[in-house]
């Protein structure tokens, strides 16, 4: 898919003073009580920084969008103790596995709407079928509330293979059940 995004943008592996930016992003788009914490994300980038990236408006500076992985082993149960919010990537991620697992994406809210999103997700599936050839399938998570990275997923492929009843718990907000959804490349 042809993408017609903004000129100043790129799509880059974090770094780590990019985690303040990413914070801000993570605070933005998810509701208390969904929200991981720095200290994950900080391993995270730890963990896998070819399979991080960030969209940077290079004429500014500022990082307004962000994608991250780990890779899995296919034995892994897809069940919620392995989805669970928060799991130490450090232990999940295998870079001899086979399975790409998408933790976390997001957008400034008011960076959304201009395909900077799909941008980032496909420069982080190319990033991987590059570097990562062994892998041959993408799996992620998403509620079912959230419509636009939904929309995402199915317009570039991605398939439900199941749900999790009630799995996200925001505060003072119902239960939301998660979609489980898979791409073979
Ligand atoms: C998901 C997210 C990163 C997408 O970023 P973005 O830069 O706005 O994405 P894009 O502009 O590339 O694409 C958005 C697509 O969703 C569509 N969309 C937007 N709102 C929508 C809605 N309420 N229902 C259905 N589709 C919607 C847009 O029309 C666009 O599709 P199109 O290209 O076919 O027109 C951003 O919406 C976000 O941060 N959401 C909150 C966090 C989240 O849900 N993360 C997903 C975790 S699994």
């Amino acid at each position: 898919m042809l993408l017609n995004l903004p000129d100043s943008i790129l799509f880059r592996p974090v770094r780590p003073q990019d985690l303040n930016a990413v914070m801000e992003i993570e605070k933005g788009a998810f509701d208390a009580g969904v929200q991981e914490g720095s200290d994950l994300y900080e391993k995270r980038i730890d963990a896998f920084r070819d399979g991080f990236l960030v969209a940077e408006d290079y004429e500014t500076g500022q990082v307004g969008a962000y994608i991250c992985s780990e890779i899995w082993h296919k034995d892994m149960a897809l069940d919620s103790e392995t989805l669970a919010l928060g799991h130490d990537p450090q232990k999940a991620h295998n870079p001899q596995g086979t399975q790409l697992y998408i933790t976390s994406f997001a957008a400034r809210s008011d960076w959304r709407g201009r395909q900077i999103g799909t941008g980032l997700f496909q420069a982080l599936e190319k990033r991987i079928r590059t570097k990562y050839p062994a892998v041959d399938e993408f799996i992620l998570i998403v509620s079912e509330k959230w419509n636009a990275a939904h929309h995402i997923y199915e317009k570039g492929g991605f398939k439900e293979i199941g749900r999790i009843i009630n799995f996200f718990t925001p505060d003072n907000k119902p239960e939301e059940d998660a979609i489980l959804m898979r791409k073979a490349l």
